[in-house]
């Protein structure tokens, strides 16, 4: 008998799949953040019911002692479906359901996927993922959903060949559902009614979690999208982008000097862009944890540049930077590039370094934006820069969290652009091996050092790509070409990234 663990157990697609199982006669935990006495249906029982809350960062060590509690040791199946949704222009979207939506849907998974390993490996088990079609899709109105879904997808992508061959990985992907969760976001009933009920999704999931199939989407319509996203995503973003909409007037605009904002500017590629538009006279404003690098930065660029020290992990010191950016001049250009990684086998990496690469790779960059574009001080015309990595396209196992961060961040870049907020526009940059500090610290033996594109390069296309207004920039050839190969044949190309990273670890 499989013993089998659903999260987001009490509502919608994930009830549906607990009375699937329970007809089965599964062995189930189902995990749900309200009290057993609230709910009505028969399948939860004391003996099953596990309460935890995903919102809170403690949720798998809640989860890990009712296990130990009621002696289970082995796990067939895990089922990562507790999510929750969102509705809105992003700058209307608060700090707080920010971070709430980025740990349910995204840290919460992981941290418990982490935390489950043992159980899963002595069952030669599975974990499933509940994404959604939309982790591929440009939606503006879901930008931070989108991105927890498509980070989710990419540590998905790293993680399965990790784990290969000792625990399955999966994804689904469902598409619109007539679930709770429509109305919670206050979707208008008239709409969400004529989705496919969460019973049949339900029973479309649990014939897809028998079969192998790496991501499955649920349902034709949804393969159809799905395959669609994926092949012509440019056609599609054409297609749901939004009108653009002017905040300042274009006269006031030409009176103000151009200026940039660099996250995590002390140091490497960041440094390197700072000193890029220095030259061009801009403005330029450095964002970092580094006090001292970013002073020393600062005094080499001379008059027009800024320092403000930030740590991006932390929504308050982020709303701090916000505040004192407010007394500058607006912004023409906000570079997201701080980034931190965590490079190591998955099971074996402490779990809070990993979280954090999350916190400062996605929601700091996240947090960051939505705050001053609610803020309005992101000019008409301006330029979103976001650092996301080759990753993207050939998978990272050795650093399956940062992969998540950086697939998470392309992905909300995407729903920004169709936003075109204000009349912006965003570029995203996918750099390959770069001679920096960065590299150094994750690479398993920098044998490649020589091979690896000096940050000035670097720099020098994501300026050329940003004033171009390019979406897409792979600096160099060798990005472009992998990031090509991923495309054409991302299996081999996650074989070759096993072969020279994680094998290496
Ligand atoms: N519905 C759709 O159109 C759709 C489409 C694609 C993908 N999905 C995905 O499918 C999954 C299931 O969604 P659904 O449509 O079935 O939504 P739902 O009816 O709202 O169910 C979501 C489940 O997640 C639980 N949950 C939310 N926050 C939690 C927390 N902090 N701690 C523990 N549990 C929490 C909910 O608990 P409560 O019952 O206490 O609220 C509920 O059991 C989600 O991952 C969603 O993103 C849904």
């Amino acid at each position: 008998m499989q013993t089998i663990l659903i999260t987001g157990a009490t509502s919608g697609i994930g009830l549906a799949l607990s009375q699937i199982y329970h007809k089965q006669g599964a062995n189930l935990i189902l995990v749900g953040r309200r009290p057993i006495e609230a709910l009505s249906d028969p399948v939860f029982t004391p003996e099953v019911y596990c309460q935890a809350d995903l919102a809170q960062p403690d949720c798998h060590l809640t989860i890990d002692q009712w296990l130990t509690e009621q002696a289970i040791d082995k796990i067939d199946l895990v089922i990562h479906n507790a999510g929750i949704g969102w509705v809105g222009s992003t700058e209307e979207h608060s700090p707080a359901e920010i971070v709430e939506m980025i740990q349910v849907n995204l840290k919460a998974p992981i941290a418990i996927t982490h935390q489950l390993f043992k159980r899963l490996e002595r069952a030669s088990g599975k974990v499933a993922f509940v994404s959604s079609v939309v982790s591929q899709l440009p939606l503006s109105k879901f930008g931070v959903y989108v991105a927890s879904k498509a980070a989710l997808d990419g540590f998905a992508r790293s993680l399965a060949v990790e784990w290969n061959g000792r625990v399955q990985v999966q994804v689904l992907h469902p598409g619109a559902t007539n679930t709770a969760m429509h109305e919670k976001v206050g979707t208008d009933q008239a709409v969400y009614s004529k989705y496919p009920s969460a019973e049949s999704v339900a029973q479309k999931m649990e014939r897809s979690i028998l079969r192998n199939n790496r991501h499955v989407a649920i349902g034709f319509g949804n393969k159809i999208m799905r395959g669609l996203s994926l092949t012509i995503p440019r056609l599609l973003d054409l297609g749901m982008r939004q009108p653009p909409s002017l905040v300042m007037h274009p006269q006031e605009r030409n009176r103000l000097k151009p200026h940039v904002v660099i996250t995590g500017g002390a140091d490497g590629i960041g440094a390197a862009v700072a000193q890029r538009y220095g030259i061009t006279g801009q403005l330029v404003t450095v964002l970092d944890i580094d006090k001292e690098r970013g002073h020393k930065l600062i005094d080499h660029l001379g008059d027009g540049a800024t320092f403000l020290s930030v740590d991006l992990s932390q929504p308050e010191s982020i709303e701090q930077a916000v505040d004192q950016l407010l007394e500058l001049p607006p912004i023409t250009t906000l570079v997201n590039n701080a980034g931190i990684s965590a490079a190591g086998r998955f099971e074996f990496l402490e779990l809070d370094r990993m979280l954090k690469v999350i916190d400062i790779n996605l929601t700091g960059a996240i947090l960051l934006t939505t705050r001053l574009l609610a803020e309005g001080k992101l000019m008409t015309g301006h330029q979103q820069v976001y650092l996301s990595s080759l990753s993207k396209y050939v998978g990272y196992p050795g650093a399956a969290v940062y992969s998540a961060s950086k697939d998470g961040l392309a992905a909300f870049a995407r729903t920004m652009q169709t936003a075109a907020l204000a009349d912006g526009r965003t570029t995203t940059v996918f750099p390959g091996p770069t001679r920096t500090a960065h590299a150094r610290r994750y690479s398993p033996d920098n044998s490649r050092e020589e091979q690896r594109m000096p940050p000035e390069a670097v720099a020098e296309a994501i300026f050329k790509g940003a004033q171009a207004k390019r979406r897409l920039v792979f600096p160099g050839a060798g990005a472009k070409v992998f990031a090509v190969f991923g495309r054409l044949a991302p299996r081999l190309a996650e074989r070759a990234m096993k072969r020279t990273i994680y094998d290496k670890l």
